[in-house]
């Protein structure tokens, strides 16, 4: 990586994620960059030293590593598609594995206590998993009363629904799975209409499409770049959606 790379990959728009090496985080790659989505939905999040957080779908574990560091919390990540014993090879190398606990498990049948944590965040997994009417009612339960639920997650400005059909640009690149790619309004009006928790707030990430333009070309990854440059930025981006449990 060259240090103009190594500039590119460090915005100033944030500043916790610059002091992380961007050849670590390529290294962890799964997707966008877990980083820069979780310092600006943390902006949203009240998250204090000594809280138990659930990282879900927490992939290889860089994020996780992020949420110990930069706030001092403790941490379960869980995963699905990645093994524990990877993830805690990269909480090892990262020196936290002490305050952070691997697990291997599937969103919907989570082996936790109920209440047992401060909050929940989720980072490009939830739309894999959480759409279904019946899992925010599942999940908060996971939640103390007052407990946060944070998620980072692909979007589209417009519902496909309202589109018609998924663009064919993004068709080509990801088929029918931008179905799960809802605007911030669709989650809004999804976990407020439950009565369960309070959305305090929904938005489109502000640099989403560039940022996620920016990290699908240090990571090589041509059908993505070319979904983004078609798209312009007119469609697709992220979601930062945050609630509080009644
Ligand atoms: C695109 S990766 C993102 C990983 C990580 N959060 C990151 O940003 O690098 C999506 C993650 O969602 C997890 N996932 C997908 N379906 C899941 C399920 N049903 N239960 C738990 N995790 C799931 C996968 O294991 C995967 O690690």
């Amino acid at each position: 990586m060259t240090t103009d790379d190594d500039e590119l990959l460090r915005p100033a728009r944030y500043p916790r994620s610059a002091a992380y090496d961007p050849a670590w985080l390529l290294r962890l790659d799964m997707g966008p960059h877990p980083l820069w989505l979780l310092e600006d939905l943390a902006r949203d999040l009240r998250l204090l030293p000594g809280m138990r957080v659930l990282d879900l779908g927490s992939g290889k574990g860089a994020s996780s590593v992020f949420l110990v560091r930069e706030f001092g919390v403790e941490v379960v990540a869980a995963d699905w598609w990645v093994a524990a014993e990877e993830a805690r090879a990269v909480f090892a190398e990262a020196g936290v594995e002490d305050r952070v606990t691997a697990v291997r498990a599937e969103a919907h049948q989570l082996p936790f206590e109920a209440e047992s944590f401060d909050a929940i965040v989720s980072i490009d997994a939830f739309e894999y998993f959480g759409t279904a009417d019946g899992y925010l009612p599942y999940l908060q339960r996971f939640l103390r009363p007052g407990g946060q639920l944070g998620i980072a997650t692909p979007a589209l400005r417009r519902e496909v629904r309202e589109l018609g059909s998924v663009p064919e640009h993004i068709r080509q690149v990801v088929g029918w799975e931008a179905v799960a790619w809802h605007t911030p309004e669709w989650w809004r009006f999804q976990w407020e209409v439950t009565e369960l928790v309070d959305v305090t707030a929904a938005r489109m990430q502000e640099h989403g499409w560039d940022d996620w333009l920016r990290w699908s070309r240090a990571c090589g990854d041509d059908a993505v770049t070319r979904m983004l440059l078609e798209d312009g930025g007119e469609l697709l981006g992220f979601a930062l959606v945050a609630a509080r449990k009644r």
